[in-house]
């Protein structure tokens, strides 16, 4: 399947990805909580009860950023422990900086590495989750092969991702919200109108959520489904293995 994105080669899109989150890394967790209003707590939340089934099982924290969802993994289950990679160091160095002083810190283990190439051996975990990652990778559907790989045979893929609303009365209001007022709020408070320009710019070439459980499934998935939340302005997408 043909990548929906305007960078003519996967690696020039892999440096522009990974050069924008390490400019914006020290302002991520703020315009997060401003730009969606907090909403996007309950969004990991939701994701986050997704893995009730495995209480104890390690977990794999794709695109994990400055490690809000590896932080709510591991507060929804005690013994959980979570392996959190992403390819920006930066992101994950303001991550570590801000993790609670609790026994949390001891069990998110945050690693530098490639989605596309996980650096992780195969049949390791119990759950594989990827919020707002997904969107960003050069090659999904090679990255989707790798999360199957490394999850155990009945373990559980979670992407959270923005998905577009269809909602009549929605979609117009949504669309200049992301397009208008997202990069000029941004831009004041990060200094980077470029990164949230680009962050418009990827949600409206994404593929459709049909698209995204089709490769899902041809990644090797089983049981694909996509949960729309918040007028569908976001998707939670589930794949066993
Ligand atoms: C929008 S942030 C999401 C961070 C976090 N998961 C969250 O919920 O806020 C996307 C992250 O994906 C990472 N990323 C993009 N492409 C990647 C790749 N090929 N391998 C690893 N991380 C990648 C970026 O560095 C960035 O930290």
């Amino acid at each position: 399947m043909v990548e929906p994105s305007s960078f003519p080669k996967p690696d020039d899109k892999k440096k522009f990805v990974r050069d924008k989150f390490s400019a914006i890394s020290g302002r991520y967790d703020l315009l997060n909580s401003l730009l969606s209003m907090q909403i996007d707590r309950y969004w990991r939340w939701k994701t986050t009860r997704l893995l009730a089934e495995f209480p104890a099982g390690p977990v794999l924290d794709l695109c994990a950023g400055t490690l809000p969802l590896s932080l709510e993994l591991t507060r929804q289950a005690k013994k959980r422990q979570v392996l959190s990679v992403d390819f920006c160091e930066d992101m994950l160095r303001a991550g570590k900086k801000a993790l609670p002083e609790d026994d949390r810190k001891k069990r998110i283990f945050p690693v530098c590495g490639d989605g596309e190439e996980i650096p992780a051996p195969s049949d390791t975990f119990h759950g594989c989750t990827v919020a707002f990652g997904v969107r960003n990778l050069a090659r999904t559907q090679q990255g989707l092969g790798e999360m199957h790989r490394v999850l155990r045979v009945h373990g559980k893929l979670l992407i959270l991702e923005f998905s577009r609303p269809t909602n009549f009365i929605i979609k117009p209001v949504y669309s200049f919200y992301l397009n208008r007022v997202l990069p000029f709020v941004a831009g004041l408070v990060s200094g980077d109108k470029e990164a949230y320009e680009y962050l418009a710019s990827s949600i409206a070439a994404f593929y459709e959520p049909e698209e995204l459980l089709s490769m899902m499934r041809e990644a090797g998935f089983s049981h694909v489904e996509r949960k729309p939340l918040s007028f569908g302005i976001v998707s939670i997408y589930i794949g066993i293995k």
